[in-house]
C-alpha cells in the first residue's frame, strides 16, 4: 500500500522505530532509519533488503539541529522524496522531581522535544510537496507521544512535560496543514516491551519494575502506525491512545 514512497523514522535503532521501519517497508516504503547506533540500523537495513525492500541508514544524534536537518535532506536526497515522517526516538527517564539530576531533565527535553521539533521542521516542506504532487496526494506526520502525554503523575514529571508537549504541538500543526493534506497524527502507546526503561538509574528502574504489568509488543504498535498512513487521503487518524488491555493507568 505504500509502493513508491518514502518514510523516514527517528529511533529506528530499536523498539518501536525499528518495528515501525520493518512494517512501513512490508507494505513497500523505502525507508530512512535514523538514529545513533549505526550498526543496529546497518542490521534491519540489511534484513529489509534482504526481503527486496529499500532501506537508508542515516547515523544520526538528532539532538544536534544540523544532524536532525541533515537526516531529512539525504532522505529526500537520496530516496527522492519524503511521504512520511514517523517522529519516534525518545527517552523516558523517571523518579522524584526533588534531586533529580538536571541532566536527565535536559536529555529529555533535548531528545523529545526539541529533535523533534528539528526534524519537523526540517520535514515539513517536502510532506507539503509530497501531499502536493505525489500519486497519493497525501503525507503523513505521525508523532510519537504516550499514555504520559495524556495524564500526569508523580515520578514522571518531565517526561510528562515532553510527552504532553508532543501533543500540543501535533493539535496545532494538524489544524495548521489539514486543508494541505498534511496528516498529523499523535500516538499514544501505554507499556510497550522495549529498551525504554533500561536507560533509568537503577534506583529508579527498581522502582518502575515493581509496576510492570501486561506489556504490548513493539511491533503491536508498528501495526498501529501503519493503519494510520495506510488510511485514503480523505480519513486522518489523529489520534490513537493504546494500551495492553491490562492496563487501567
Ligand atoms: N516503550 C513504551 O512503553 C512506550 C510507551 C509510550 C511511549 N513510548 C515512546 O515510544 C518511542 C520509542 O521508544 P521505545 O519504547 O521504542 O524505546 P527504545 O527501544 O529505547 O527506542 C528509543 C529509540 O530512540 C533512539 N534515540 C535515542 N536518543 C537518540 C538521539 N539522540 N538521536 C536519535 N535517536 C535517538 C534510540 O536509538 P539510539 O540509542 O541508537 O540513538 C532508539 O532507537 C519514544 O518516544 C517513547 O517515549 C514508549
Amino acid at each position: 500500500m505504500l509502493k513508491s514512497t518514502v518514510a523516514l523514522v527517528t529511533g529506528a535503532s530499536s523498539g518501536i522505530g525499528a518495528a515501525t521501519a520493518a512494517a512501513l517497508a512490508a507494505q513497500g516504503a523505502a525507508v530512512a532509519l535514523a538514529a545513533r547506533r549505526g550498526d543496529r540500523l546497518d542490521a534491519l537495513a540489511a534484513d529489509i533488503r534482504g526481503q527486496g525492500g529499500t532501506a537508508l541508514v542515516l547515523e544520526s544524534d538528532i539532538t544536534d539541529q544540523q544532524q536532525a536537518t541533515d537526516a531529512v535532506e539525504r532522505t529526500v536526497a537520496e530516496l527522492g522524496r519524503l511521504d512520511t515522517l514517523v517522529n519516534n526516538a525518545g527517552v523516558m527517564l523517571l523518579g522524584p522531581a526533588v534531586g533529580a539530576p538536571l541532566s536527565e531533565w535536559q536529555r529529555m527535553v533535548d531528545l523529545n522535544v526539541l529533535g523533534l521539533l528539528y526534524c519537523a521542521h526540517a520535514a515539513v516542506p517536502h510532506l507539503l510537496r509530497a501531499a502536493q504532487d505525489s500519486p497519493r496526494q497525501v503525507a503523513d506526520m505521525v508523532n510519537i507521544s504516550s499514555v504520559a502525554g495524556r495524564v500526569a503523575r508523580s515520578g514522571s514529571g518531565v517526561y510528562n512535560l515532553t510527552k504532553h508537549g508532543v501533543g500540543a504541538f501535533s493539535e496545532s500543526l494538524r489544524q495548521e496543514v489539514a486543508s494541505r493534506y498534511v496528516r498529523v497524527s499523535l500516538v499514544e502507546p501505554g507499556a510497550t516491551a522495549t529498551e525504554l526503561a533500561s536507560h533509568n538509574r537503577p534506583e529508579v528502574l527498581d522502582s518502575i519494575r515493581s509496576q510492570f504489568g501486561q506489556t504490548m509488543d513493539a511491533g503491536d504498535i508498528a501495526d498501529a502506525i501503519t493503519y494510520i498512513v495506510t488510511r485514503p487521503r480523505h480519513v486522518a487518524v489523529n489520534e490513537m491512545l493504546i494500551r495492553p488491555t491490562e492496563q487501567v493507568r
